[in-house]
């Protein structure tokens, strides 16, 4: 029975899902399955985006011939001619004879590779800047080479704003019925899926990534859909951004990711002593046995962090194979830009770690922290010290003061330092009621009084977190530094805590005396506090509170407004189709239509009109 998904009135999900696969390409486990995308454009001709992998070839025929509902598929886009996307290419041209094959020259040499075809006669061949005109749809054709073959071409339907991305933006995991990244918590749930996705897929390719992503900028661009997971119809900069980090090989979050490979226990020995060190200084740290947890998961975290120790054993007078393996896939996906501490073990003669320091000398932009340490069979009492002075070059290695470690006992009582880290700045706001830990961004905390010690904050009544605080009478407030990414931004200011947890992924939970989580990173200070008053202002809420505990996290210096705007905020891509509209100038909103409304509120930051100006 056909199962196919509405996407807009022309626009129909025609691909399948696969949870029985057990590596795809042969390489990477999937265990919780993955989606074959295609798109079907119902305009004055049919259009098709791509077909599906063998596996699901006959759920998809069944999709797309109800999708057709009776009429003939005109067009056939081939984007990617990657099998798992091109198994039914010879099925539609058998069934559709008069259907046309839109793709580049380099995909049509892959047709002819993959398939022993006469299909000249079928095929419109285009280059970048192409576009075919479908009737009320225009479609406008990029080229995207190695994202992730070398034919790859991505489409832009002009109409509808839509990008059909091919692998770019798409994700591991079956659909589980939904099919748009907003129905489902992607942060939480997805987004460590989208991250081994991109990183063993695209990875090695960080160049024609971001060679791709400028040239979508260009675009003005509501909707991405990608060949394998979810569709992106809002808050398409959460991936975007995500994208951006990991096209640079910049690390998302400072942190030691140590993978040790093990015989007998001591080297992982040393590496869990190195651990425990590392978070005694409040250093995240994760770890992974490479002979047990799955190469493309390490791959996918090695893209994360921005520091690795790499624990091996000496074996067979190199390194073990499973560590071996695992640097050859990382230097293969081209890491680069981080921090390297190595261990090595060896019986009788250690050459491990200097195997290791080789093969990463290759990469770009590697610095190795410390002295290697070499354990000779097991680590002995008076190797301690050397385990804490590589703890000890690691932690001085990272650029800001490291975060709070779990749990860990924060200060009692009220430094009052942390007043005269309050600018006219960005804070993160937090509330917590009942489980729920919420925070937005806000820009305005005062200090009003010394005895008692109060503080003013202003927050919008919109945000959750104000209700949350009208609840509860409590409220956090973590000073946010210079070195904020635009991420954190993001997650604070740009969702809703009604149908998102903005904590997801925080792995510190520590609270402050009022019950509250706050932010330890890209922070240098938190002040906790209790309501004493509340003011109305119309369309927010002045919460007076006093402070019941307040200490410093860094020394880093507070972030003021204008450092964000010029060094923080993404510039606001103006689109370049001229259309009638408002933009916000606060955060680059566009506001369609001839006129706007006295009282319209921007969606996404909550300024005014006042705020807005033409396009
Ligand atoms: Fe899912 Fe590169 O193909």
């Amino acid at each position: 029975m056909r199962c196919t998904k509405k996407i807009t009135d022309d626009l129909i999900w025609v691909g399948a899902n696969d949870r029985r696969l057990a590596m795809f390409e042969g390489v990477y486990h999937v265990p919780a399955g993955v989606s074959y995308n295609s798109y079907l454009l119902t305009d004055e001709k049919t259009v098709l985006f791509d077909t599906v992998d063998k596996s699901v070839r006959q759920r998809f025929m069944e999709n797309l011939t109800a999708a057709l509902d009776n009429r003939a598929l005109d067009y056939l886009v081939v984007q990617h001619m990657e099998p798992d996307h091109s198994a039914a290419l010879m099925d539609l041209i058998d069934r559709y004879p008069k259907m046309t094959l839109v793709c580049n020259n380099k995909s049509l040499a892959f047709i002819k590779q993959f398939h022993d075809a006469d299909i000249d006669s079928r095929v419109h061949i285009v280059k970048e800047g192409d576009t075919l005109n479908t009737g009320k749809h225009t479609l406008n054709f990029i080229m995207a080479p190695m994202v992730h073959w070398p034919e790859v071409m991505v489409t832009y339907d002009s109409a509808d704003k839509i990008l059909f991305s091919a692998d770019a933006f798409g994700s591991f995991g079956a659909l589980n019925g939904a099919l748009f990244a907003d129905e489902v918590d992607f942060a939480k749930d997805y987004m460590d899926e989208a991250r081994r996705y991109y990183a063993n897929i695209v990875g090695k390719y960080g160049t024609q990534a971001e060679a791709l992503l400028n040239k979508a900028s260009a675009f003005d661009i509501d909707m991405i859909c990608p060949l394998h997971g979810f569709v992106w119809r809002r808050e398409l900069q959460s991936i975007l951004s995500k994208y951006k980090h990991w096209s640079s090989y910049a690390p998302e979050e400072n942190g030691v990711m140590i993978a040790y490979a093990s015989v007998y226990g001591n080297t992982e020995n040393a590496a869990e002593l190195l651990a425990c060190r590392l978070r005694d200084k409040g250093i995240k740290t994760v770890m992974f046995d490479v002979s047990v947890t799955p190469a493309s998961e390490i791959v996918a975290a090695a893209f994360k962090w921005s520091h690795f120790v790499f624990a091996s054993t000496t074996y067979n007078a190199g390194i073990f194979v499973t560590m071996e393996a695992l640097l050859n896939d990382l230097t293969a996906h081209n890491i680069q830009n981080r921090a390297v501490a190595v261990i090595e073990n060896g019986s009788w003669a250690a050459a491990s770690g200097g195997l290791i320091r080789d093969k990463l000398s290759k990469c770009k932009n590697i610095t190795f922290i410390g002295d290697m340490l070499t354990v000779k069979s097991g680590l002995k009492e008076a190797q301690l010290s050397e385990i804490d002075s590589l703890a000890d070059a690691l932690a001085a290695s990272f650029p800001a003061a490291p975060a709070q470690p779990e749990n860990t006992a924060i200060p009692a009582g009220v430094d009052m330092s942390t007043m005269f880290k309050l600018s006219y700045g960005l804070f993160v706001l937090s509330a917590k009621d009942g489980d729920k830990d919420n925070g937005c961004i806000i820009n305005t905390v005062t200090q009003i009084t010394e005895k008692p010690l109060r503080i003013s904050v202003a927050v919008n009544k919109a945000n959750f977190t104000h209700d949350m605080i009208a609840k509860t009478g409590k409220f956090n407030i973590s000073v946010l530094t210079e070195s904020t990414p635009f991420d954190v931004i993001e997650r604070f200011g740009y969702h809703s805590g009604r149908d998102t947890d903005k904590f997801a992924g925080y792995l510190d939970k520590t609270q402050t005396v009022c019950g509250m989580r706050y932010l330890t990173e890209h922070t240098n200070a938190v002040i906790s506090a209790e309501v004493t008053e509340t003011h109305d202002y119309g369309t927010h809420s002045v919460f007076i509170g006093e402070i019941a505990q307040a200490f410093l996290l860094s020394n880093e210096p507070s972030v003021t407004y204008q450092y964000y705007f010029d060094n923080i905020k993404p510039k606001p891509q103006r689109p370049k189709e001229k259309k009638k509209g408002f933009i916000c100038k606060i955060c680059g909103y566009v506001y369609e239509g001839d006129v706007l409304p006295d009282d319209f509120i921007c969606p996404i930051c909550k300024h005014g009109a006042e705020d807005f100006e033409p396009l």
